[in-house]
């Protein structure tokens, strides 16, 4: 056989194990679940001794959303938990991703006061899912920062990493023995840059501070990666011997394109993954910053006359403590950007976009939200996975998060459309690539109040009804989607 006709054969027999008439199957144990966050859908804000996240405060004091909405009531999961994991159950999900709030069961963010209403939701929530079947993977920080630790200055105050790391025991001690998989903090990328920054397109992030020298975003970061890493130390020092779950951070990125495969370019399409995925990562996965980050910032910081670099530089001591503090690889990811080089301009005023610099756009023939921000452009999610298992190694993948903006309505073809080809290419990554991607989770679940744009964009299969006093919720058609995939376990089919 001449090697034209092996390769033939060799295809055909690859795709055989995969497709099945234009369809694909999942492999082993991979499991397709959905996710929410507290903030998001539990309302509740203030009921049974909760206490004020920072975004129950600013919220509450002004109006920072598009809509002015705020998540006080939002979907009513905190009384309407049953119901939801009922609906999960039905569509056949196989976990769920929820996040605990900080303030429900410890009001002031300090351990030495539990709210016991909180704490008994809460495992009640995870009690039922388990007699449903249904796993837990569990978020201990999704943004929510108890109001009264804000005042010590938030992720600025390196006391706050101590301090999550009291909080997350707790959550360990309490609820420990139903959750397989933790995750210590999501997306600490968007929330330094937003909450910290100048972050373009999410609108307002609490706190909402402004960094006119470009240095709290970076300190944020460093406090983010502590605090993740003291959480990881305690659990496994107290906790995983008779636990046995595992437990990682939440890295959230899109996939950068390279523009052409000119030098300049590819340059510029690596600096703007190491400042996106791999200033969150690197430190996890392999210790320290990424040296792109470390050079330029340092070289801008003097250029622009301050006397060390705006990046912390972080001690041989904490590069170990950080450095190797995952089980998993946790992602959050949505779109894809094409990427390019930019000259740098004279060194001037202090920034972010001016750290990174390139040239960033879209390829015309992907497609755009009509409402919201998410770009599809499905081979992305293949390319970012594989990208990821390259330079990480993880073991293990669990995307956390995949999903799709819309409009208000129930024929939600388009929603469709951008779950079916993101899950086919992640089939393909595993199957094709070897890539051990094990969990996929289509955010999300319901609608949820969605931070800077309140409820004028939809995330969720489920619709909800937020003008009802009953939050009413109605299946969308992608809801019938997951649950024939889910069932079948089988995309396509
Ligand atoms: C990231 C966040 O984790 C989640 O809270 C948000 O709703 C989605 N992405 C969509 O923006």
């Amino acid at each position: 056989m001449n090697w034209l006709k092996k390769l033939f054969w060799y295809c055909l027999l690859i795709e055989g194990f995969i497709i099945v008439n234009g369809s694909k199957k999942f492999p082993g144990t991979f499991k397709i679940g959905v996710g929410t966050s507290a903030y998001q859908v539990e309302g509740g804000w203030n009921a049974d001794g909760k206490g004020e996240s920072w975004w129950d405060y600013a919220l509450n004091t002004q109006c920072n959303t598009a809509d002015c909405g705020n998540g006080n009531v939002a979907g009513d999961n905190y009384h309407k938990y049953k119901e939801d994991i009922a609906i999960m159950k039905d569509l056949n999900a196989g976990f769920y991703r929820f996040s605990i709030s900080w303030s429900r069961i410890l009001p002031t963010g300090f351990a030495n006061e539990t709210n016991q209403a909180g704490i008994d939701y809460y495992l009640d929530l995870l009690k039922t899912l388990k007699e449903n079947n249904i796993d837990a993977a569990v978020t201990l920080y999704h943004w929510d920062l108890p109001q009264n630790l804000a005042q010590y200055g938030g992720w600025l105050n390196e006391q706050t990493a101590e301090w999550f790391g009291e909080y997350a025991r707790v959550a360990f001690e309490l609820f420990g023995d139903y959750v397989k998989y933790w995750l210590t903090i999501n997306e600490p990328h968007v929330f330094c840059l937003g909450g910290y920054g100048s972050y373009h397109g999410m609108g307002f992030m609490c706190p909402g501070e402004t960094d006119e020298n470009a240095t709290k975003i970076y300190q944020c970061s460093k406090v983010a990666l502590l605090a993740h890493a003291t959480a990881y130390h305690i659990y496994d020092t107290e906790f995983r011997a008779k636990q046995g779950g595992k437990v990682t951070l939440v890295t959230d990125s899109s996939w950068y394109e390279p523009i052409s495969n000119d030098t300049k370019d590819l340059e510029a399409w690596d600096r703007e993954l190491q400042f996106q995925l791999g200033w969150f990562a690197h430190p996890v996965y392999l210790g320290n910053w990424p040296q792109v980050m470390i050079e330029r910032i340092a070289e801008r910081s003097k250029g622009e006359g301050f006397a060390q670099s705006r990046l912390p530089e972080l001690s041989q001591e904490e590069i170990d403590f950080i450095n190797g503090t995952f089980d998993f690889f946790a992602l959050n990811t949505y779109s894809s950007t094409l990427i390019g080089w930019a000259d740098d301009s004279p060194i001037s005023q202090p920034s972010y976009d001016l750290d990174t610099n390139v040239y960033a756009t879209s390829d015309p023939s992907w497609t755009f939200a009509e409402v919201g921000y998410v770009v599809s452009w499905p081979l992305g999610i293949r390319k970012l996975v594989k990208w990821i298992n390259d330079q990480y190694n993880p073991g293990e993948i669990f995307i956390t998060e995949n999903g799709w903006t819309s409009g208000d309505y129930l024929n939600d073809t388009d929603r469709i459309t951008y779950q079916t080809s993101y899950l086919e290419n992640v089939l393909d990554a595993v199957l094709i690539d070897n890539v051990p991607v094990t969990h996929y989770t289509v955010w999300s679940l319901i609608d949820t109040f969605e931070w800077g744009s309140g409820y004028t964009v939809k995330f969720g299969m489920v619709q909800i009804d937020f003008e009802s006093d009953n939050k009413t919720r109605t299946y969308k058609d992608s809801a019938n989607w997951f649950k024939k995939v889910a069932t079948e376990r089988c995309v396509g089919c």
